[in-house]
């Protein structure tokens, strides 16, 4: 298997509850490699430029609306087959339907609010990991 590049991103749910530290152990003891991460806080147009592919489906605004409430953490991983292992990590985008033990079935409220984010394809991978940090900041 390819060793791949995924982006994960702490959401602001996840930082109000405290659990960036949780989580990130969690990732880490998956056995992904940390290539870079840090707390931001996204603009109206930066996470609609991010979810540019959702532009149009009903829940957009409301997403657009919750990533920009408070800070975040974009964190760059590196692993073998990093971004179907991440996604399984995580868990089914409802956290109703998330398998037991995954992040979002143990922390996450709802379906909008399940805070983390992992890219969907290796491809995406990459340019997400792209899309917030330079490669200098890729170490
Ligand atoms: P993500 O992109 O954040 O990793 O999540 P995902 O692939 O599991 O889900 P996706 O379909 O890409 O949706 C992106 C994010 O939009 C919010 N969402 N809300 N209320 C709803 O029906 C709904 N559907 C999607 C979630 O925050 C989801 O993670
Ligand atoms: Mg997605």
């Amino acid at each position: 298997m390819a060793i791949e590049r995924t982006l994960a991103i702490l959401k602001p749910d996840c930082v109000r509850k405290g659990l960036q530290g949780e989580v990130l152990s969690r990732i880490q003891k998956a056995g992904f490699k940390v290539l870079g991460f840090k707390q931001i806080r996204l603009t109206k147009e930066t996470a609609g430029a991010f979810y540019a592919v959702h532009k149009g489906r009903p829940f957009y605004e409301g997403l657009v609306e919750f990533m920009t409430s408070g800070p975040c953490v974009p964190v760059a991983l590196e692993k073998e087959n990093a971004v179907a292992d991440f996604r399984t990590l995580i868990g089914a985008t409802d956290p109703k339907e998330a398998a037991d033990g995954t992040i979002r079935k143990l922390f996450a409220d709802n379906k909008g609010e399940n805070i983390v984010h992992g890219s969907d394809s290796a491809e995406n991978g990459r340019v997400e990991v792209a899309f917030f940090f330079s490669s200098a900041e890729l170490v």
